[in-house]
């Protein structure tokens, strides 16, 4: 019977360590690209794919002259490279809720979702006022790339 309960304390533990784990990690696509990691992690973390949708990236590397008030521009090879490497690991445009017309992640519906009620006394909490510093919060399944 202690044994049992015993058991049951461990379980209880391990799920709870799982979930909070669970909760703090951001996954980046299995397919790895040098240049989008090396280019788009220049300045921020390079973002994952996944949150904004094919449509809502390829307008993005169609302007990355005027990119969020930054000359991000590339030559044309790189930035081919880019865009179709988002086009394979991006959110299809299906996904109505990985989208949002500024471009920013921080802006979608699913974004805001995840983020709301949690999120203000953590941003408080980390003195840091911009949602899109994702690694103030969050660990990538990547290691090395934030
Ligand atoms: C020259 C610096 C620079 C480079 C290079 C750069 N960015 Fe940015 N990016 C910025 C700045 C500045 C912002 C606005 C940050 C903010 O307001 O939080 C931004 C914002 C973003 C956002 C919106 C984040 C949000 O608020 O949700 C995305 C997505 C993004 N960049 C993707 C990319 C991609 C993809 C590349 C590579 C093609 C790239 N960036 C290269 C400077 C850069
Ligand atoms: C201020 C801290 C904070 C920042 C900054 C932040 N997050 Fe989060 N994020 C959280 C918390 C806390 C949760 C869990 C919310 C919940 O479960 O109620 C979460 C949940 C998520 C989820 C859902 C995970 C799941 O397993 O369901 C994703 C995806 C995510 N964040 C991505 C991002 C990305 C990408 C960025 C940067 C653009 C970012 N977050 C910035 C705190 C943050």
């Amino acid at each position: 019977m202690r044994t049992t309960a015993l058991v049951s304390l461990v379980a209880a533990l391990g799920v709870a360590a799982c979930a909070t784990q669970h909760r703090e990690r951001v996954s980046l696509p299995a397919e790895k690209n040098a240049l989008w990691r090396s280019e788009c992690g220049a300045c921020h973390q390079a973002f994952p794919p996944m949150m904004l949708t094919v449509g809502n990236w390829q307008a993005m590397m169609r302007e990355l002259e005027q990119h969020f008030g930054e000359d991000a521009s590339l030559d044309e090879a790189s930035r081919q490279e880019i865009a179709a490497y988002l086009q394979r690991n991006g959110a299809p445009d299906s996904y109505g809720r990985h989208s949002a017309s500024s471009l920013r992640i921080t802006d979608t519906a699913y974004f805001q979702r995840r983020h709301k009620g949690s999120s203000v006394p953590l941003w408080r909490r980390t003195g840091e006022n911009k949602p899109s510093n994702c690694p103030a919060c969050h660990k990538a399944s990547d290691e090395q790339l934030w």
